[in-house]
């Protein structure tokens, strides 16, 4: 057979796991042919192919980012890219079509299987937002950076009695959030499943630092959003949800605690450290999981379908359930962080 193989949308530590696994399990126990695309739909589109091989893929392991590029761009039926996607599939033969993507990449797969491509897809993305699995591929060492980055804000905290706000990613979802919150150790959690209130957030840090503490450690995921009503002024400056850009929600947090407070307030935007790097031990065998789980599907013919960890297992659910449909941190979890503030 003949595979083509994208990594799409943002990048993420795991990524070439993945590839290493698709290119060792397609053309040693099947011998199939893996053509690479660069820049993940822009590079099927433009048929930028790099075929891959054993030599590509020696000591990726570690490496961060994709050695196949990425882009944030998905083929619409409108501007004819779609069927540019469709003859670059008959121009190089292609069997089947291997998409490592968050939601976008998936969105657009779920489109490019229904026009007829055999498409197996496999989640990554940092935010693990993607609906049907337990973990998204780039998760793990996100959350890893994000708690090192607030166990490294406690100690400069403490010995300067401030109030440190640090905004992470998670458009969405309040994965990275939510678990770094716990595993760091944060006063308080803002994440998009539940719109915050700023009076109360203000009023809990001001009982705190005069009750026992002298500093507070304040998470908030770049999706958050104030609770309608809440303080309507606050609620008019952020705008709509959707509109808000990256970091702006950490900025304004972060200046009205210290406006209504008085503390000594800062913040830290982690940013795209959160996607840079080496991955951890977690992701590069999901990667790897993935990779294998993808081929051997390729293989017997299914489509439409995305690799997914359920529990123990790495199992395939079908593309059109999961994709567009955010998956968000549940009650349960966010309950956790909110007993441990
Ligand atoms: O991959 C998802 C994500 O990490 C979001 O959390 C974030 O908003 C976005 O990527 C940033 O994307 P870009 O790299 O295109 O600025």
């Amino acid at each position: 057979m003949r595979i083509g193989l994208l990594t799409g949308g943002g990048d993420c530590p795991g990524l070439n796991a993945a590839i290493r696994a698709v290119v060792k399990q397609g053309t040693g126990e099947y011998g199939h042919t893996i053509i690479g695309f660069r820049n993940g739909w822009r590079g099927v589109v433009d048929g930028d192919v790099h075929p891959l091989g054993r030599q590509d893929i020696r000591n990726v392991l570690p490496v961060g980012g994709t050695l196949l590029g990425t882009a944030r761009f998905h083929p619409r039926e409108e501007d004819g890219s779609m069927d540019a996607v469709l003859a670059t599939v008959e121009a190089e033969h292609l069997d089947a079509l291997i998409c490592i993507g968050g939601d976008g990449t998936l969105h657009a797969a779920s489109r490019v299987a229904e026009a007829g491509v055999k498409i197996v897809a496999i989640p990554k993305t940092i935010d693990n937002d993607v609906e049907g699995t337990d973990l998204s591929i780039g998760f793990h060492t996100a959350v890893n950076i994000a708690t090192e980055a607030l166990d490294r804000v406690h100690t400069t905290a403490e010995s300067h009695n401030r109030v440190m706000v640090v905004e992470v990613m998670g458009r969405h979802a309040g994965w990275i959030a939510v678990n770094s919150g716990i595993a760091g150790g944060a006063e308080v959690v803002l994440a998009p499943e539940e719109p915050f209130d700023i009076d109360q957030l203000v009023k809990f840090l001001r009982h705190r630092h005069r009750a026992h503490a002298n500093f507070s450690i304040v998470v908030v995921a770049e999706g958050a959003v104030p609770r309608e009503g809440s303080s309507m002024e606050f609620t008019q400056q952020l705008g709509r949800f959707g509109e808000i850009v990256a970091g702006s929600i950490g900025e304004r947090v972060s200046a009205e605690i210290a406006e209504r407070t008085g503390f000594d307030t800062r913040l830290t935007v982690l940013g795209h450290v959160q996607r840079g790097g080496e991955p951890t031990p977690t992701d590069r065998i999901l990667g790897s999981r993935f990779g294998v789980a993808a081929v051997d599907a390729v293989s017997a013919g299914t489509s439409g379908v995305m690799t997914a960890l359920r529990g123990e297992r790495v199992e395939l659910v079908p593309l059109a359930e999961v994709a567009g449909r955010p998956k968000r941190v549940p009650e349960e979890l966010l309950r956790v962080a909110r007993v441990l503030a």
